[in-house]
């Protein structure tokens, strides 16, 4: 028997219909009812508890957490993908996101990398107070800096600086543990070899594997440093790779890396389809981008105006997410980077610098929506969450 409000759904007595042929002949769909849910909140669950099981030294200045479930399993992931480390310091709630470094055939746990910041919020915490045992919460991986057959060819060169390694390190310990048909080259730069991260076992996978090959460039070399030396420029990728045919190079490092990187592999004629990068993060100093206001100075703090009425202060250094986060309010958020989107906010009134980096949609220009992450205060404000 209908009830008044199924007779007007529109549709509603061929669904009956369908339902009542699955009921006689098939599968009743209702015992389904909750299973897809529940199957992509195990794939791609919001927010998962993990348990610190070791704190591993790599060099001075960088350790590494091994993170297992603190029930139930980990998801899988892609090697390049990152978590985003959500913690609680001093009463601001506030994420960072890491790369995992361990390889996706791993799955009893999630190797994140960190070094040292100088005045760094979070990587100082993690790094000095974090301890084996500690239950700390993330997002699940995310991310779209991974190897994708279909397009990338079988031929890739790795360009990492300092702590962009870690991105690297989780897809060349996947192809060498799983014997994957793909070659790598590794051409990974550091200031000083005490500060490259994983040296050693990259050297050894390098001697026992001949898909992949390993080069350590060292840029402020002592003098009677013996190996490679100075930049990754266009000649000294050549000499190593031989010929950028056919060749996909993926690139992850800190701001300045892409600045000079990207313009010496365009000169060597690799197209952009060839070029795949991936942010840690915003530069820390905005206001050294060529386009940012030079009438506004980087100490000016503004007022942010909420839709609850509720008025917050806001420095021009630091982005409308921290300083949301600074005055306890709570935004979600993933990459940090200005890419995914979940920070957005509508901007009501006032003016933001946004980082050129930020990947806004069409239409969140059109609707006045910004990036809360890599959006920088540059006049009052009045946005809406
Ligand atoms: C996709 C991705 C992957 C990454 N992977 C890695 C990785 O594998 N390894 C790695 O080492 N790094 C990685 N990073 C970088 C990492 O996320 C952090 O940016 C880095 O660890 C520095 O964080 P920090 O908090 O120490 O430093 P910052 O973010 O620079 O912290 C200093 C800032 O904290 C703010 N701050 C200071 N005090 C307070 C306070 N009381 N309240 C609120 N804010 C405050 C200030 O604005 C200050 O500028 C990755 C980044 C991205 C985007
Ligand atoms: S957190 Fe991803 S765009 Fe801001």
């Amino acid at each position: 028997m209908k009830t008044e409000m199924q007779k007007r759904i529109e549709g509603h007595s061929q669904i009956a219909y369908e339902l009542e042929i699955c009921r006689k002949y098939g599968i009743d769909y209702r015992a389904q009812k909750g299973k897809w849910a529940s199957a992509v909140e195990r794939l791609h669950p919001k927010r998962l508890q993990l348990r610190v099981a070791a704190k591993i030294k790599e060099t001075d200045t960088v350790s590494t957490l091994r993170l297992v479930a603190a029930s139930g399993h980990l998801p899988p992931f892609q090697a390049g993908q990152y978590i985003n480390l959500l913690v609680e310091i001093d009463g601001v709630c506030t994420g960072r996101p890491y790369s995992i470094s361990s390889p996706p055939n791993q799955i009893a746990y999630y190797d994140i990398t960190i070094r040292r910041v100088d005045n760094g919020f979070v990587s100082s915490y993690l790094l000095d107070q974090v301890k084996v045992g500690d239950i700390l919460q993330s997002t699940g991986p995310a991310g779209q800096f991974y190897y994708n057959p279909l397009i990338h060819g079988k031929d890739l060169v790795f360009l990492a600086g300092g702590s962009g390694v870690t991105p690297f390190m989780s897809m060349i310990r996947e192809v060498t543990d799983r014997m994957l048909d793909r070659k790598i080259h590794l051409l990974y730069g550091c200031r000083s070899p005490q500060e490259a991260i994983f040296h050693q076992e990259l050297l050894e996978l390098a001697a026992a594997y001949a898909n992949f090959s390993y080069d350590l460039v060292i840029s402020d070399p002592v003098s009677d440093y013996e190996g490679l030396t100075g930049l990754i420029d266009a000649d000294l990728i050549l000499s190593r790779i031989g010929s950028v045919e056919g060749k996909t190079f993926f690139i992850c490092g800190p701001q300045e890396m892409y600045a000079f990187t990207i313009p010496e592999l365009k000169k060597l004629g690799v197209p952009d389809r060839r070029i795949r990068r991936e942010l840690f993060g915003l530069p820390r100093q905005i206001h050294n981008d060529p386009a940012w206001p030079k009438e506004v100075s980087s100490q000016s703090v503004f007022t942010v105006k909420l839709s609850n009425g509720q008025e917050i202060p806001a420095r021009a250094d630091e982005s409308l997410l921290m300083a949301m986060e600074r005055a306890g309010i709570v935004v979600e958020n993933c990459c940090r980077s200005g890419e995914c989107s979940l920070c957005r906010v509508k901007l009501v009134k006032g003016q933001i610098f946004q980082a050129s980096t930020a990947k806004l949609r069409k239409s969140d220009h059109q609707a006045g929506f910004v990036h809360s992450c890599a959006a920088y205060p540059i006049s009052d404000l009045e946005i809406r969450l």
